[in-house]
Parts: structure tokens; sequence; C-alpha cells
């Protein structure tokens, strides 16, 4: 496995008669790897010659400083993870990425602006400029998304589209832990008792009748809700469990 830290590096890798022409698997993270990254990663071995990690905490994708600084950054551990799966980390300073200062960025005008971007206000705009950028630097044959993050994957096949971006994205099953929790880079904040308290939300995002009694329900059993709306067949939903933000999606 070869940890790049310098874009040159990468690039060099990239083009180097090991790699060129034949079919790469990408999978894009912000670290903190969980059993539902390893799942992205072995997917993409298992359908590619060679496989490259990312990790990457992308600062425009964040709304709140406290939440940047607070994100886990266990690189050994990362590297440890990725090990078996991947020929190659990317894992570049802010600065390789960001040359102009954030001053271009893709912008979405419909979905981007519900849901998740209804409450936090310019997210989707950094997801979706990282993703180009990584794409242009990475040049996959295939990305790999969580379906976790559901709208950041229905925008990110909006942005291949629109961009006519010659790569496949291939959408993975969320993995959850046994009392139905899914695994989040997130989770690792929850203290013991919120952790167990955590289960409850995607029982009752699955029950409820209805988006609006799922908000009572949560809101009875303690959580902050940021909301739950039903959209395009699927039930989904963020909470606050001791600060912590939890999202998540059910199919109806
Ligand atoms: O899902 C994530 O981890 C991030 O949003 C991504 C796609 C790596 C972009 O920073």
């Amino acid at each position: 496995m070869t940890t790049c830290t310098a874009l040159a590096d990468w690039r060099r890798l990239r083009t180097s008669p090991d790699w060129a022409g034949r079919s790469v698997g990408f999978v894009p993270t912000m670290g903190a790897l969980h059993a539902g990254h390893a799942a992205l990663l072995a997917r993409a071995r298992a359908e590619n010659d060679r496989v490259v990690l990312s990790i990457f905490v992308n600062p425009t994708q964040f709304n709140d400083p406290g939440d940047l600084a607070r994100y886990p950054r266990p690189l050994e551990a990362d590297l440890a993870l990725a090990g078996p799966h991947v020929d190659a980390v990317l894992a570049p300073e802010p600065a390789a990425f960001y040359p102009d200062g954030y001053r271009y960025r893709v912008t979405e005008n419909a979905l981007s602006t519900t849901l998740e971007g209804a409450h936090r206000p310019g997210h989707f705009d950094g997801v979706l400029t990282i993703v180009l950028k990584l794409l242009n630097v990475v040049r996959p044959t295939r990305a790999y998304f969580g379906e976790k993050d559901w709208q950041q994957l229905a925008l990110v096949r909006g942005l291949v589209e629109a961009l006519l971006l010659p790569v496949e994205i291939v959408a993975c099953a969320t993995v959850r832990d046994p009392d139905g929790l899914a695994l989040s880079s997130r989770n690792r904040r929850l203290s013991p008792l919120a952790r167990e308290r955590a289960a409850a939300f995607p029982a009752v995002l699955r029950t409820a009748a209805s988006a609006a009694e799922a908000v009572t329900a949560l809101r009875e059993q303690g959580f902050d809700v940021d909301y739950v709306e039903d959209h395009d067949g699927m039930r989904l939903g963020a909470v606050r469990v001791e600060g912590v933000r939890l999202i998540d999606h059910v199919r109806l």
C-alpha cells in the first residue's frame, strides 16, 4: 500500500505502468473508518484491478467550526483498517485541494436546499466541490458511496450526469450494528448511554405511521429532532443525541 500526501506523488503513481490502463475503484472518505467503509473497500476490491482510498476531512462541508475541530482523525488506525483492501491511500493537506481558497465551487439549486441542506446551508456545495476535485485527481473507473448518506449519493449521481463525468457511481447498502444503528464515524462520540438510546432512532423511522408521528415519538424519547421527512419512497431523518448529530433513512 502506497500512501500519498502530495498530489504530485499520487499523479505519478496513477500514470505509472502498474496503474495505467487498469480499472480503478475509488472510495472517498473523511477517515475515522469503520465496518461500513470496509464494506465499500471490499466491494471496490472485488470489482477493480486497483483500489484507492482518500482520507480528507473536507473543511468546506462543515457549517460548524466546532464540529470540524472535533471530527476524529485516527490516521494510524485508518491505515491499518484499509491496508488489506487498498493499493493506495491519498491523504493530502487542505491547501492541496483548495489552491483557490474556495473561490470556485459547485452549486446545485434544488435537492441540495432541502432535508440536510435546509439545516446545513452550504454543506452540499462543499461536498460536491470536493467530490468533483477528487474525481478529477483520482480519475477512477468506479467510485463507491454509501446509501446511508442518501441525499449525498443522489447529488453525486446528479453531478456526474450534469457534468458528463466519465465515472460509474456505485451505491452500497448501509451497514448497521446488530441493534439497527447505522455505522457512522460520529457514533464514536456517543457516551455508552447515548449509544444505547441512539438505536431507537432507526427503529422509530421504520415503525412510525407517518413522518409527523416519528418526530413526536423521537422527541418523547429525548432526541432533538432536526427533521423527519418522507421523500421519494424513503423516510429520512436527522436527530441530535448529546449534541452528536445522526442521520438515517429507511425505505417506505
Ligand atoms: O461521505 C463522506 O465521507 C464525505 O462527504 C465525502 C464524500 C468523502 C466528501 O468529503
